[in-house]
Order: C-alpha cells, then structure tokens, then sequence
C-alpha cells in the first residue's frame, strides 16, 4: 500500500508560510543536534517564497551548520528572472548567514548540461536531511515531469531534461534522491492546484502519471484554497 502523508497542515496563504517555516527549523534543528550539520535541498517555483521569507526571520535555525542544496534549476543564468537560485536568494539566502561555500546552487546555464547534472550529482549526499517540493498543475515535482524518462531513472542523482513548461531545459534530482530523504516537506498553494492534490493524496498511485506522488509520504502544507477538494485523507 503506498504511504499515507506523514501530516497535512492546511492553512491560510499567510498561516502557511509560518506553518512550513516552523516544521523546516524543527526538521533542521533535530538534525544538526543529532548530526552537527545539515543539508536542505531548496525547491523552485513561486509558492516557496512566502516560506523562504518566514525562514529568513527564525532566529531557531543554526545557519552556520547547513549546507544548501537544490531539487532543481532552470536553464537559465543565475541572474535570470526565471532562476530558482535567485528566488531563493532574494527570499532566504541573502538575508541568512550560511557560508557561500555552503551554497551550491545548480550550474543549469553551462552549455553541457549533461556534465553540469554530473558534477552536481557529486554534492547530493546518501541522504538529504529536509528535501522541499512543490506540485505544478500537471503533478510534476521538482523538474520530474509525467511521463518523463527521469522518472525511471535509479542511478544517477541529477540529470537534464525538457520541461513542457518554460524555459524548456531543466536540471532535476531523480526518483531515488526523493526516496533517500530523511524529511520531506511538499507546499502547495493556489486554488488551481486543488485538482491535481486531490488525485495526488487521495487517487491510485502512479508516479508516472502523478510524480508529485514520490513525495507523498512527507508533510504536506497545502494552502486553504488548494486543500477545498480532499476528503479522504483528512478523515
Ligand atoms: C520549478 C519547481 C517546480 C515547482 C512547481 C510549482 O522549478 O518550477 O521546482 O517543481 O515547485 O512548478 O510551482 P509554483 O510554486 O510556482 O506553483
């Protein structure tokens, strides 16, 4: 039977925020008192930055023992509108003091985005301590996209792929990076995605078909207006 979500906080867009943020500092905290560090593998898109900017004011978050990884990235240069990299500067990392050599952010721009995917695949460890998703219209996680070829993928940690959505190349973790994650977190937000989380939490499981569904056994904090349709999995 597939898994069920560890937990399903569902809030209103500004609760949310707060809701996701405090859930990652306790995720990290535990983490570096356990280990005496921790790695965070960032998501991309726009949800996450009301959270980004929450995390930035958590004065809980030992910052100096992180390590800040990415889920994915656009092929796009760091400065460019569309770049995750810069969403989470301009919402956490550059108001937050991890060292900058603990920032490794995805090279998506390089020309060989094959050898760019390889070399990041270097810096993934065995385990991400706290793995961020988001869920796009299509049920896509991360830039694993329905369908996709990347979806089958169990050894390599970070390929390239084509994404339908632009810009049309993406660097994305793989399948096995999401199972080896120690603590999961998917934020949802948008009255738009209710359909596909609906299908996500509650519907036959087939991350082919839905790849936000390697994640469904993480926390999940779905904004009010997302959450309108679920029923089973909130009884
Ligand atoms: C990306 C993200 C992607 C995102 C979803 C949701 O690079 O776009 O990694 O998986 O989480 O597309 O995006 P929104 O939060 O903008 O709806």
């Amino acid at each position: 039977m597939p898994s069920q979500p560890e937990r399903i906080v569902i809030e209103s867009r500004a609760e949310l925020a707060a809701a996701a943020a405090s859930w990652i500092a306790a995720m990290l905290s535990d983490t570096i008192h356990q280990r005496g560090q921790a790695t965070i593998a960032l998501s991309g898109g726009s949800t996450p930055r009301a959270t980004y900017h929450e995390l930035a004011t958590r004065s809980d978050v030992l910052w100096s023992a992180l390590t800040v990884l990415f889920g994915d990235e656009r092929a796009v240069p760091p400065t460019d509108p569309a770049s995750n990299y810069r969403m989470a500067c301009e919402s956490l990392l550059d108001h937050v003091p991890v060292a900058r050599s603990h920032i490794h952010r995805m090279q998506a721009e390089r020309a060989d985005l094959d050898a760019a995917a390889r070399d990041y695949a270097r810096l993934v460890p065995d385990h991400i301590d706290v793995l961020l998703l988001g869920i796009g219209p299509d049920g896509h996680t991360a830039s694993l996209f329905p369908g996709a070829a990347a979806l089958d993928e169990r050894e390599r940690l970070v390929v390239p792929v084509q994404s339908p959505f632009p810009p049309p190349m993406r660097l994305t973790i793989t399948p096995p990076v999401i199972a080896a994650a120690r603590h999961v977190a998917v934020i949802v937000g948008g009255a738009d995605k209710a359909g596909v989380l609906v299908r996500a939490l509650e519907g036959p499981f087939d991350p082919h078909v839905l790849p936000v569904q390697l994640a469904r056994r993480g926390a999940w904090f779905v904004e009010r207006e997302a959450a309108a349709n679920l029923h089973r999995v909130l009884q």
